[in-house]
C-alpha cells in the first residue's frame, strides 16, 4: 500500500488530544442538561438506586440478566460478609429471539428460570419437583440492558432497544410487568423486586468488592455508563427519596451521546454503518465504540480499498461483500497477531473471508486499519470516563468497574484507554483506577433487590 493510503487512513481515524478534550467538555454540558430535564440527548436516567452495598447484605435472590449476547439466570446467596455464592446458567441469545414478540421472549425467560430452579433442588424426590416449585417463593432482580425509563426501583418502560434487538411489544411496555406476567403464565411464584441496567448492576457488584467504585461501564456489544450522582445535582428527579437520599445512581445511556452530531468527527464509513444498522441517526457514540459495529466499519473500509486497487490486487470475495461478515472478534485476532508473516491475519482473510490471495503488505495494511479503529474506540471510551469523573469531582480518586466483551477480550483496549486518560486528565489520571468487573451485573441485580428489601 502506498504511504498515501496509510496517511489518509491515519488522519481519518485519529482523534487527537485537543478533540478529545472538546468531546469531554461537550459531554459534561450534555450530562448537566440531561439531569435538568427529560427529553434531552443524554437520557441520564435516575435508577432509583440510592444506596451502595455495605457488604452486610444477606439472603438468597434470583437474578436474570439480559445483556448483549447472553441471557443468564443466577441464584445469589449473600453471606453478610462481602461474600456471595453464585450458581448460574447461561444461554446465547439467537437472532430469532432478537426478533420474536415480547411475550414469546419472556416465556422463554420464564422457561429457563423454571428449569434452573428445578436443577437446583437437592433432596427433592423425583416427581415432587412441581409441588416444591408451588410451595416456594423467590425474590428476583432483573438486569435488562436496554434504555428504560425507570419509574420506580421495580418499574420501567423500555424506550429504546439497540444492539440488533427489534422485538415487537417491548418498546413502550413496562418490562417488569412483561416478566411478571410470564412468570404467572408459567406458574412461578417469583416477585420481581428490582429492575436494573447492566451498568448499574456492574457498578453495585463492583462496589461490593471494591468500595471506592463510583462508576460502572459496559464495553461490549453496546456501551454505556452509570455513576453515583449527588441528589442535589438531579433537579429533574421528583421522587419521594429526593427528600432524604444523598445520592442516586444515574444510568447515562451514553450510547446516544452526540446524536446531534456536533463534536465527534465521523468518517464516511461510520455514516455508512449508521445507515445500514437499524435506528439510523441514533446511538452515535455507541456505533463508534462498541463490538456490534467496529468490524463493520473495518469491512466498509476494506471493500473501498479493494475497489480502488489499494488492497488485494487479486480481488476481494463475496464473503467480504456480505454485510457484517467481518466480526469485531476478527479485529481482536488480527491485533493479537505478532507473527513475522502475519499468519493469523492471513487465515482470517484467506480462510474465513475467502480472499483469494493476500501479500504481507496487504495484511499489514489491514492490521493497521484494525489498530486505528480499535484505538479510536478506546480513546472515545476514555473521553467518556474522563467526562464522568470530572463532572463528579472525583479527580482525586475513584474506581471504575468495566465489564463487557470488548474490554475483556480486545487486545490493548485498557492500555489505550489509560493512555488517552493521561492525555486528557494529565497527572490526575493516575487517581482513576480502571478495573475489570466480570459477569457482575447479575450479582448486582441481586444486591439491588437485597437493598430494596432492606428499605421495605
Ligand atoms: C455482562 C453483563 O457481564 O456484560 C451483561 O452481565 C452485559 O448484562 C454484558 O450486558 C456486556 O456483554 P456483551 O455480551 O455485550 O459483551
Ligand atoms: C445499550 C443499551 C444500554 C446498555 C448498553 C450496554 O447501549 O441501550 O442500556 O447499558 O447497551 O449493554
Amino acid at each position: 500500500p502506498s504511504s498515501e493510503t496509510l496517511e489518509r487512513l491515519h488522519s481519518m481515524f485519529t482523534i487527537n488530544s485537543e478533540k478529545l478534550n472538546q468531546i469531554v467538555k461537550h459531554m459534561i454540558v450534555e450530562m448537566r442538561k440531561g439531569l435538568q430535564a427529560d427529553g434531552q440527548a443524554l437520557l441520564m436516567i435516575p435508577s432509583h438506586v440510592v444506596n451502595r452495598p455495605t457488604g452486610r447484605e444477606v439472603g438468597s435472590f434470583l437474578a436474570l440478566d439480559l445483556g448483549g449476547t447472553n441471557f443468564r439466570v443466577c441464584e445469589v446467596v449473600l453471606d453478610g460478609h462481602s461474600g456471595a455464592r453464585v450458581r448460574q446458567s447461561k444461554h446465547t441469545i439467537t437472532d430469532a429471539q432478537k426478533h420474536m414478540p415480547a411475550n414469546e421472549l419472556f416465556d422463554f425467560f420464564a422457561d429457563c428460570v423454571r428449569k434452573f430452579l428445578i436443577e437446583g433442588f437437592v433432596n427433592v424426590p423425583r416427581g415432587k419437583e412441581e409441588a416444591e416449585l408451588q410451595a416456594r417463593t423467590w425474590k428476583l432482580g432483573f438486569t435488562f440492558s436496554f434504555a428504560v425509563n425507570q419509574t420506580a426501583i421495580d418499574r420501567g418502560i423500555c424506550v429504546y432497544m439497540g444492539k440488533g434487538f427489534v422485538n415487537p411489544g417491548i418498546v413502550g411496555s413496562d418490562v417488569v410487568v412483561l416478566l411478571q406476567e410470564a412468570f404467572k403464565r408459567k406458574n412461578l411464584n417469583i416477585d420481581v423486586q428490582a429492575l436494573v441496567n447492566d451498568t448499574t448492576g456492574t457498578l453495585i457488584s463492583h462496589a461490593y468488592i471494591q468500595p471506592s467504585t463510583r462508576v460502572g461501564v459496559i464495553l461490549g456489544t453496546g456501551t454505556n455508563c452509570a455513576y453515583v450522582e449527588k441528589m442535589e445535582n438531579i433537579p429533574k428527579y421528583k421522587g419521594d427519596d429526593a427528600e432524604y437520599a444523598k445520592e442516586m445512581i444515574i444510568n447515562m445511556e451514553w450510547g446516544t451521546f452526540d446524536d446531534e452530531q456536533v463534536v465527534i468527527p465521523r468518517t464516511k464509513y461510520d455514516k455508512r454503518v449508521d445507515r445500514t444498522f437499524n435506528q439510523e441517526g441514533k446511538a452515535t457514540f455507541e456505533k463508534l465504540i462498541s463490538g456490534m459495529y467496529l468490524g463493520e466499519i473495518v469491512r466498509f473500509v476494506i471493500v473501498d480499498l479493494v475497489k480502488n486497487g489499494e488492497l488485494f490486487l487479486a480481488g476481494g470475495s463475496p464473503e467480504l461483500n456480505e454485510p457484517r461478515s467481518f466480526e469485531t472478534a476478527f479485529m481482536s485476532r488480527i491485533e493479537r497477531d505478532h507473527t513475522l508473516d502475519l499468519n493469523d491475519t492471513r487465515s482470517v482473510l484467506e480462510e474465513m473471508l475467502k480472499i483469494p490471495r493476500t501479500t504481507l503488505a496487504d495484511r499489514r495494511l489491514v492490521k493497521t486499519l484494525c489498530e486505528l479503529v480499535g484505538k479510536r474506540s478506546a480513546r472515545l471510551s476514555a473521553a467518556g470516563v474522563a467526562a464522568v469523573v470530572t463532572k463528579m469531582n472525583k479527580l482525586d480518586g475513584c474506581t471504575v468497574g468495566i465489564d463487557g466483551s470488548l474490554f475483556e477480550l480486545y487486545p490493548h483496549f485498557s492500555n489505550r484507554m489509560r493512555d488517552a486518560l493521561r492525555e486528557i486528565l494529565g497527572i490526575s489520571a493516575e487517581n482513576i483506577v480502571l478495573e475489570q468487573a466480570r459477569d457482575g451485573s447479575g450479582q448486582g441485580a441481586a444486591l439491588i433487590a437485597a437493598l430494596a428489601n432492606e428499605g421495605n
